[in-house]
């Protein structure tokens, strides 16, 4: 197996590195190692965030591909990180087809004869130079290849000061590092409207701004799922009722997390064939009506709510049921699950849409006038109209939901 090596701080992993390496890979090596520096003698005074956050944002953000692998051994050396010691390790460890490439950006390959054992690196490495700053040649006085990649400008130093100085970042680094940081509060960061949370490394301490960084982290699990399981129009479906869930809980006085993450899952089942629809819904306890025994596809809400309780471990009571009575409605329906019925009923991507919102333009302005369970009435009511429009029959449960709506004046 053909290995090349890039090496470096990390600090923190960002998109360049990512790029920079799979175009090494392209070189011809069938292995690309990512080594994170435990102290580079380059830099030895970047010790703002500790080696081992720096090696889980790595390890969180390799890809899921054998051809990248990420390699502990400095930080396990500790002290400071000379690439002789690295590459006679790896070498040994990995026992490479011929000779590792040793990727080195061109603002380091200038200093090259500074390096400790420079001379036992050019026999046991083949050297690639890969740019950093400039398209122009270096001056590198042995043999080495060039590495034709573009220069991205984007950088370790520039992302920590944005995260630092609350600008922009998150889209320069992958996704798997951003939990990271945002959990541990790494390089100063701080959840938008937390300035008062304490200082730095504040969502590691802070048991509320640790909670947000969980709930972060599921919604994103499940998203992910939701992506690979439905259809991109479907996705984009899904997105769009867990953006509105998300506003709605926010204008209504719920946790705005806990309305995305059922949004985002509610129509998780809707690519189950009927059998497997039938097998999950039943674990529900409930038998199957008359109406979803000739229709199954209404079974994906329940079928949706039991996958994700067995197969995701999704625990919160009120998601599960807001996912379980999308479709049909209950007579006994809570905050969350109003808002999520309501979401999936007038979120604005929806083609064939018979309410274009609904009476959710009743306070003007495109906002969310009058109560939530106003709100959830008309909705409700243009459902049920667009439904007998159609002579599509209404289920057990959404005559049930009508029923409790009479009585309590609300129809
Ligand atoms: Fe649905
Ligand atoms: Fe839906």
């Amino acid at each position: 197996m053909k290995l090349a090596i890039l090496g470096g701080s990390f600090n923190p992993v960002h998109l360049g590195h990512l790029y920079l390496a799979e175009s090494a890979l392209k070189m011809g090596y069938d292995r690309l190692v990512l080594v994170p520096a435990y102290s580079s003698p380059f830099k030895p005074g970047v010790r703002d965030v500790a080696p081992q956050d720096r090696l889980d944002m790595l390890a969180a953000s390799a890809p899921a591909d054998p051809c990248f692998a990420v390699d502990d051994c400095e930080i396990r050396r500790e002290g400071v990180s000379y690439t002789i010691d690295t590459i006679a390790d790896i070498i040994g460890r990995y026992c490479p087809e011929g000779k590792p490439g040793l990727i080195l950006g061109d603002d380091l390959a200038e200093g090259f004869t500074g390096w400790r054992d420079y001379g036992k690196i050019i026999a046991l490495a083949d050297i690639i130079i890969a740019r950093r700053f400039s398209s122009k040649p270096v001056s590198f006085p042995y043999p080495y290849r060039q590495l034709d990649n573009a220069i991205l400008d984007i950088s370790s130093r520039d992302i920590r000061s944005r995260i630092q100085g609350g600008g922009s970042w998150r889209y320069l680094i992958p996704e798997g590092a951003r939990f990271i940081i945002e959990d541990r509060g790494l390089y100063g960061y701080r959840p938008e409207g937390a300035e008062s949370a304490g200082p730095a490394g504040g969502a590691r301490k802070n048991p509320a701004l640790r909670a947000k960084g969980a709930a972060r982290a599921e919604i994103a699990r499940i998203e992910d799922a939701v992506r690979s399981l439905v259809s991109p129009s479907r996705f984009l479906h899904s997105r769009a009722v867990a953006a509105l869930a998300w506003e709605l809980c926010a204008r209504f006085g719920q946790d705005p997390d806990r309305g995305y993450l059922a949004g985002i899952a509610h129509d998780i089942a809707k690519s189950m064939g009927e059998n497997e629809l039938k097998r999950f819904a039943k674990k529900d306890g409930k038998p199957l009506s008359a109406l979803e025994r000739k229709k199954p596809s209404l079974l994906h809400a329940r079928a949706g709510a039991t996958l994700l309780r067995e197969c995701f471990g999704i625990t919160d009571r009120e998601v599960l049921a807001a996912v379980r009575d999308h479709t049909a409605g209950s007579s006994s329906m809570g905050p969350l699950e109003k808002i999520v019925y309501i979401a999936d009923k007038i979120e604005p991507t929806r083609r064939n849409d018979q309410m274009n919102r609904g009476g959710a333009d009743q306070g003007g302005g495109g906002g969310f006038g009058g109560s939530l369970d106003s709100l959830f009435a008309s909705v409700v009511k243009d459902t049920v109209a667009y439904l007998r429009s159609r002579k599509l029959d209404l289920s057990e449960d959404t005559r049930g939901l009508l029923e409790t709506m009479e009585k309590k004046g609300d129809s």
